[in-house]
């Protein structure tokens, strides 16, 4: 029998995928189990159901502390293992015009929240680390210290929307409002950007004339709960690997491309 990985989840919300990943887990189509559930906000309806299945939770409140940041600035601590330069250099969730002191604000009140985070994740020493409905960008701060070996990416994300379309924290609403005829869901890696990162697996869904906005949130829900726990497996049986590809351009230049190869299953 395969081994089961420690998988810690971050929520913002009601947790449907979250709720999906304990069934896969408790049904055994996932190969491990959810060993925390933290969340961002204490209004994170999610975190009663992981206490009905009796995973330990906690909760790192970013309002409060980016509110009693920006309140008293002078006041900031900083993580002492954090480098805010270097930070800021790596991450690309801020646009260079973005005005410096703004920009320095919101890493800082990130790296402290991010430090509450690894301190409460710590005891728990999980394998993977699934952001299900988790609101908030994580900062190169937060990514290296949990992304040890560069080459195996062990955070994963579920996006609203087929990416690269439609990043930001409402896909359905904006693939609706588009006027989009498929919608859909990503799973992917999480990189320095928003939303960037490579991508694992995504599902689709016909877009009606008489879809509404809440009949797409239904479609695509339904299809994330499929494809979170099948990505986690994927992972759980090891069989990923983000690998660059070289292609040739129409002029004859040599480019790349990143791609999440996923392995057959061992015989
Ligand atoms: C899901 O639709 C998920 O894709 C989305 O939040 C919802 C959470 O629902 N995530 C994002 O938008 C991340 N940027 P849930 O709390 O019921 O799982």
């Amino acid at each position: 029998m395969r081994s089961k990985i420690r998988i810690g989840a971050l929520i913002s919300g009601g947790g449907t995928n979250l709720q999906a990943i304990i069934d896969a887990c408790e049904a055994g189509t996932i190969d491990g189990r959810i060993v925390f559930v933290g969340a961002d906000t204490p209004a994170a309806k999610g975190l009663e159901r992981a206490k009905r299945h009796g995973i330990p939770t906690f909760m790192v409140d970013y309002g409060d502390i980016i509110r009693r940041c920006k309140e008293t600035p002078e006041a900031l601590t900083l993580p002492a293992d954090g480098d805010i330069a270097a930070i800021m250099a790596k991450q690309s969730l801020l646009g260079p015009t973005a005005p410096a002191e703004k920009a320095r604000l919101f890493i800082a009140t990130r790296m402290v929240a991010e430090a509450g985070l690894l301190a409460a994740m710590a005891e728990y020493r999980p394998d993977l680390l699934v952001l299900a409905g988790f609101m908030r960008n994580l900062t190169p701060y937060f990514i290296d210290r949990f992304n040890t070996d560069p080459g195996y990416p062990r955070i994963m994300n579920i996006h609203p929307a087929l990416l690269p379309a439609f990043p930001g924290v409402d896909g359905y609403g904006d693939t609706f409002r588009y006027g989009c005829k498929v919608g859909g869901c990503t799973v992917h890696f999480i990189d320095y950007g928003e939303d960037s990162g490579p991508i694992i697996g995504q599902r689709s869904f016909v877009i009606e004339e008489s879809d509404t906005l809440e009949s797409v949130k239904k479609k695509g829900l339904a299809l994330e709960w499929q494809l979170y726990p099948q990505c986690i497996q994927w992972f759980a049986e090891n069989r990923l690997q983000v690998v660059t590809m070289t292609y040739t351009l129409d002029d004859g230049r040599i480019a790349q491309r990143r791609v999440v190869r996923v392995a057959q299953p061992e015989k």
